[in-house]
C-alpha cells in the first residue's frame, strides 16, 4: 500500500518478531486459545519460585485475577536471576545532566538494591505491603529504590518531582505511606534545584503515616534536617549486608501505586500487580523494541510517570537489557543533547514522546546532522497523536530514513503496550500506532459495543483483560469500576474503556483521535481539567471556570480556560490574573498544570442542569464551527457572547 512505510527486509531477518506472517501467527494463537497464549508466555518468561495453578480468574469481574496462586519476586526477575550470564553486563548507563556518566552492571545493581532493601527493613521498619513514596529526580539511585521496595515486597509510589507539595501530600495521605524517600536535589538547564524543601512543606500538614524521610544526596546543596526524621542515605546504606533474600510474592500482590488523573475528582493511585505487569513490561521489552543482547536501549521518559516506570526500569531490567537514564532535558546546553549522547553510547532503541520531537524539530532541525546515529535501529513514541510532519523529521533526520517507528499507544492503568506495530513486522504510517499487540484485544466499537465502520470516531475499548491492566484504585474499587468499566460493553459484558476515541483507517490502523472526556495532554502530560479548574477556582475573583486544551504546535495542547469573574472593581490586566492565576496552579499542582491563556466571559454554557458544554467550549478554541443544538442552553446567548471575544 502506498502510504505505508516498510521495515527493511535484511534486517528483519535478524528481529525477533520477522514478518507479518509471524506476527498473525502469534495473534491467532491469542485468539484461538486466549488462556493458553498467557500461560505459555508466563511459563516461559517468568523465573517463578512457585508455579501458578490458574492462568485467569474472572469469578470477581472487573477484578481479574492472573497468574493465580504463582509466587515470584520482581526484582529478583530484574537483577538476580541474569546473574549468571549477565553480571558484568551495563544494567543502566547514567548521564547526569553535568555531563557526569555512570556504568551500574548487573552484580553491582544487585548489591546496591540488596543493601538498600537491607537498609529499609532494619532501619525503616518497612515490610510486606507497605507504601513507601519515591520522589526523586532522574538518577540511578531512584531505580534502586524502586527495585529495593519491590525486593521487600513493599508498595512504591513514585511522585513525579516536578509535582508541588500539595499534590505530594494528597498522595502520600492517599497512599498512607510511612517513608518518604527523596533527594537534596538535582540538576536542570545545568543549575541545581532542590527537592527536600519540597518533602519539608508537604510534610508539615496531615501526612501522620509517614514516620522517617530517607534523603539520597545527589547536588550537596544545603537543606534543613529534621533530627529524628531524616536520614542521609549514603552514610546509612554501606554498613547493610549486600545480601537480601527476596521476599516470596504472590502474582497478585501489588507492586506498586501510580497516580494519574481523571475527568473527575482527585488523582487515583492506579494500583499495578507483580506477575501480570512484569510479564508484559518484559514482552513488549523484547518484542516492540526488539531489543538483542548486546543493545544499548534509552527511553528519554521520566520515572515519576508509566513510561519510565515500564520502559525504564521494570521492562529493559526484566529481560536483562541495558538501559540509559538522563537526569537532564533535552535542550541543555543545546537541541543537540540527546543526538550527542545516542552517538556517545551507541544507542540502538531511542523512545520518547512526540512534544520532545516537535520541540528539537522546532528549535534544532539541523542538530542531528552534526552526530553520528547510524548505532539506532528502531525509534519509538509515546503519549500523544504524532503529527506527520514531527514523524517525517523523526524518521528521516534520526532514523536516517531506515529505523521503524514504533508508535505505541498504552496508559497508565493499562501498564505496558496495548496497540504498537512490531518494528520489522508491521508496515507503517505517521501518526497511527497500527495494531493492537497479540494477545490484546483492543477494539473500536460504539456505545453498543459494535465494531465502528471504516473512518467513523468510536470508542478504543479492550474486550479481554490483559496481564498488566490496573488492579484496582488504591482504597476505591467503586471508583475503579465506575471509571473504566462504564457504559460501553461488548457481547453483553463489561469492557475496559480507555477514555480515548478512535477511528480504523482505510489499513484498517487504528488512528487516537484524542480524549473523549475532560482529561488533557499538555507536552504529554496527563491532566485532568477538574483538578485544575478547582485550583483556578480558589481565586477570589474568580466565580466559574472552564478549562479546556486548546492545539499547540509543540505542546500537542495548551490549558485554555474561560473565566467567569466576580467583580470588575477587583479587576486589573488579564495578564496580571492569569500570573494570580497561575501562582495558585503552581502551589497546588505544579508548573506542568499552568495555564497558557485565559479569556474572561460574561457566563458559560451550560445546560439548564447546570452541567457545562464543554464541548461547545472545544469547538470555539479551535476555531470549530459548533455542530450541537445550543436551544437547550439555559441561556443559547452566551455562545455568541463567548465567540465575540475571539
Ligand atoms: O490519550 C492517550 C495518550 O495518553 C493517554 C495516557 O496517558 P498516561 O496514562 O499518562 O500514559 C502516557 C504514557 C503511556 C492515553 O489515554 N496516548 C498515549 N500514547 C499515545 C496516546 N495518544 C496517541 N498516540 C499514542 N501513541
Amino acid at each position: 500500500m502506498e502510504n505505508l512505510f516498510y521495515p527493511d527486509r535484511e534486517e528483519a531477518k535478524n528481529a525477533r518478531i520477522k514478518n507479518s506472517c509471524e506476527y498473525e501467527g502469534l495473534v491467532a494463537d491469542a485468539n484461538d486459545d486466549y488462556e493458553g497464549y498467557w500461560g505459555k508466555l508466563a511459563k516461559e518468561k517468568i523465573s517463578w519460585f512457585q508455579e501458578f495453578d490458574e492462568v485467569l480468574d474472572e469469578s470477581d469481574a472487573p477484578f481479574y485475577k492472573w497468574f493465580k496462586n504463582g509466587k515470584l519476586n520482581v526484582s529478583y526477575q530484574c537483577i538476580d536471576r541474569h546473574l549468571e550470564t549477565r553480571k558484568n553486563k551495563a544494567a543502566i548507563i547514567f548521564e547526569g545532566e553535568l555531563g557526569d556518566q555512570k556504568v551500574i552492571t548487573y552484580r553491582e545493581l544487585y548489591y546496591e538494591v540488596n543493601k538498600t532493601a537491607n537498609l529499609l527493613k532494619n532501619k525503616f521498619g518497612i515490610s510486606k505491603g507497605d507504601r513507601v513514596v519515591i520522589y526523586m529526580p532522574m538518577i540511578p539511585e531512584t531505580a534502586v529504590m524502586m527495585l529495593a521496595v519491590a525486593r521487600i515486597g513493599a508498595i512504591h509510589s513514585v511522585v513525579f518531582g516536578g509535582f508541588s507539595a500539595d499534590a505530594l501530600r494528597d498522595r502520600i495521605i492517599d497512599a498512607e505511606a510511612k517513608l518518604v524517600v527523596t533527594t537534596d536535589g538535582a540538576y536542570r538547564r545545568g543549575k541545581p534545584y532542590l527537592l527536600k524543601p519540597v518533602v519539608d512543606e508537604a510534610l508539615s500538614v496531615g501526612c501522620e503515616s509517614v514516620e522517617k524521610v530517607l534523603v539520597v544526596e545527589r547536588n550537596g546543596e544545603e537543606i534543613h534536617w529534621e533530627a529524628g526524621r531524616d536520614f542521609a542515605y549514603a552514610e546509612l546504606v554501606q554498613n547493610e549486608s549486600p545480601i537480601c533474600e527476596p521476599e516470596v510474592m504472590d502474582s497478585e500482590d501489588p507492586l506498586f501505586l501510580l497516580y494519574t488523573s481523571g475527568s473527575t475528582g482527585k488523582p487515583k493511585g492506579v494500583q499495578h500487580s507483580q506477575a501480570g505487569y512484569i510479564l508484559h513490561a518484559q514482552t513488549t521489552m523484547e518484542n516492540v523494541f526488539d531489543v538483542r543482547e548486546n543493545d544499548t536501549y534509552w527511553c528519554t521518559a521520566d520515572v515519576g510517570w508509566i513510561t519510565g516506570h515500564t520502559y525504564i526500569v521494570y521492562g529493559p531490567l526484566a529481560m536483562g537489557a541495558t538501559t540509559v537514564m538522563f537526569e537532564g532535558v533535552p535542550i541543555y546546553p543545546d537541541a543537540g543533547r540527546w543526538w550527542k549522547m545516542i552517538e556517545e553510547y551507541q544507542v540502538n532503541q531511542f523512545y520518547t514522546a512526540p512534544t520532545a520531537i516537535r520541540l528539537l524539530h522546532k528549535t534544532g532541525a539541523e542538530e542531528p546532522k552534526k552526530y553520528d546515529l547510524s548505532s539506532l535501529r528502531v525509534l519509538g513514541t509515546v503519549g500523544e497523536p504524532i503529527n506527520p510532519d514531527a514523524w517525517l523529521w523523526y524518521y528521516n533526520e534520526i532514523g536516517g530514513g531506515k529505523c521503524p517507528i514504533v508508535d505505541t499507544w498504552w496508559q497508565t492503568e493499562t501498564g505496558g503496550h496495548m496497540v504498537s506495530p512490531l518494528p520489522f513486522a508491521t508496515p507503517i504510517k505517521p501518526g497511527s500506532a497500527t495494531n493492537p499487540l497479540p494477545g490484546i484485544f483492543a477494539e473500536i466499537i460504539d456505545e453498543n459495543g459494535e465494531r465502528m465502520p471504516e473512518g467513523e470516531k468510536g470508542l478504543l475499548c479492550i474486550t479481554k483483560p490483559w496481564p498488566s491492566m490496573i488492579r484496582t484504585i488504591w482504597g476505591d474499587p467503586e471508583r475503579f469500576k465506575k471509571s473504566y468499566f462504564g457504559d460501553a460493553k461488548k457481547d453483553g459484558k463489561p469492557v475496559y474503556f480507555s477514555g480515548d476515541g478512535a477511528m480504523y483507517d482505510e489499513n484498517g490502523y487504528i488512528i487516537i483521535t484524542g480524549r473523549t472526556d475532560d482529561v488533557i495532554n499538555v507536552s504529554g502530560h496527563r491532566m485532568g481539567t477538574a483538578e485544575i479548574e478547582a485550583s483556578i477556582g480558589n481565586h477570589d475573583n474568580v466565580a466559574e471556570v472552564a478549562v479546556v486544551g486548546k492545539p499547540h504546535s509543540v505542546k500537542g495542547e495548551s490549558v485554555f480556560a474561560y473565566i467567569v469573574i466576580k467583580s470588575e472593581d477587583n479587576l486589573g490586566e488579564d495578564v496580571e490574573l492569569l500570573k494570580e492565576i497561575n501562582g495558585i496552579i503552581v502551589k497546588e499542582i505544579g508548573p506542568i498544570a499552568k495555564c497558557d491563556e485565559i479569556v474572561i466571559v460574561p457566563g458559560l454554557p451550560k445546560t439548564r442542569s447546570g452541567k457545562i458544554m464543554r464541548r461547545i467550549l472545544r469547538a470555539i478554541v479551535k476555531g470549530e464551527a459548533i455542530t450541537q443544538d445550543t436551544s437547550t442552553l439555559e441561556d443559547p446567548s452566551v455562545v455568541e457572547k463567548i465567540q465575540a471575544k475571539f
